[in-house]
């Protein structure tokens, strides 16, 4: 509609005026992450969200998300405005592991190793040895059992529990899930691959452990676009928010792409995954933040230095 064509010119030219550039995860309407293409910008899984806000050199990273991406980024460029289209886009793992019982938790195992996914407050982060995303969560756990490490991992038990199946590492789980992959279901997408034998099944590790049995690729957002161009099947079965279908659709033109099912609880769609915070974000409220500041993410300077050591760490992971 010419309206939102309206408001793209505008979030164009702000995004000039401040000097700032747009990082969106995948799973973020089609709009904003075409925006964020066309203007320098990046369209990306959460660690290389955090990547490439930290070493950008804009004044301002205007950061598509859910709420931790924000402050993961605050944290790393402190210098840096960050901003937000909403500060209400949130995460069920982030709201499910409230810092002052995660402390306690940790207390309770003070033997372990703490790690914690990348999907949570500043405060949880604060209090860990690790931070980790989806993306090279197996390969940090295998370098601590390595080093003989006992694991707490919080906050998503069915992440945690692909990992240690994976890795066979002595890990805690703390009780949490995301509500969007929690909805994929076994049976249906056992129904969907009897339809079409040939589609691979591409699954993100934040599903239920009997989705993920089924599937031919577990990875994170990025591993999951990359492995859909490295298949040699032409039909593609995904269990991850539908967000992911934009960037996978144009990775792979010429394959079919099916959305796993679930019980039917999408944001916009009734039997679609879809996050109902990182649909939040609209090019209303993006231009909105860049107009007027709203959407700024502060991170108190105690809590940040803290949540640094663990995210750096993560930052300069190498195998
Ligand atoms: P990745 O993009 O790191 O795979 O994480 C998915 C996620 O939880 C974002 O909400
Ligand atoms: Fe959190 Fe799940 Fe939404 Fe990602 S998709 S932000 S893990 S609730």
């Amino acid at each position: 509609p010419a309206e939102d064509e309206a408001r793209i010119d505008d979030i164009k030219r702000l995004l000039k005026v401040h000097n700032a550039v747009l990082v969106a995860h995948y799973y973020t309407d089609d709009a904003i992450q075409q925006l964020a293409e066309e203007t320098g910008g990046c369209v990306a899984d959460s660690l290389e969200m955090a990547r490439f806000g930290a070493r950008h050199d804009a004044d301002t990273l205007v950061v598509a998300g859910v709420r931790f991406m924000g402050e993961t980024a605050k944290i790393l460029s402190p210098e840096k405005r960050v901003l937000m289209p909403t500060l209400e886009a949130t995460c069920s793992l982030d709201i499910g592991c409230p810092a002052d019982e995660f402390s306690a938790f940790c207390d309770a195992h003070s033997d372990r190793t703490v790690v914690v996914y990348a999907n949570t407050s500043a405060a949880v982060k604060a209090r860990a040895d690790w931070v980790v995303t989806s993306s090279i969560a197996v390969e940090v756990i295998e370098h601590l059992q390595a080093r003989g490490e006992k694991i707490l991992w919080a906050p998503d038990k069915h992440l945690g529990g692909f990992i240690q199946r994976k890795t066979g590492a002595d890990m805690v789980l703390w009780d949490g899930a995301c509500i969007v992959h929690e909805e994929f279901k076994a049976k249906g997408l056992e129904d969907l691959k009897a339809l079409y034998p040939e589609a691979a099944v591409l699954v993100h590790p934040e599903s239920p452990a009997s989705v993920v049995a089924l599937a031919d690729v577990v990875g994170s957002t990025s591993q999951l676009i990359k492995s859909a161009k490295e298949l040699a099947s032409n039909k593609l079965i995904v269990a991850t928010d539908r967000g992911i279908f934009f960037k996978m659709q144009q990775a792979v033109p010429e394959k079919t792409l099916f959305e796993a099912p679930t019980a039917g609880t999408g944001a916009t769609c009734k039997s679609c995954a879809h996050c109902p915070w990182m649909a939040m974000n609209v090019l209303d409220n993006l231009a909105g933040a860049l107009r007027d500041g709203s959407g700024e993410i502060f991170v108190d300077d105690t809590l940040r230095a803290k949540a640094l050591k663990p995210l750096e760490r993560m930052l300069n992971f190498q195998r």
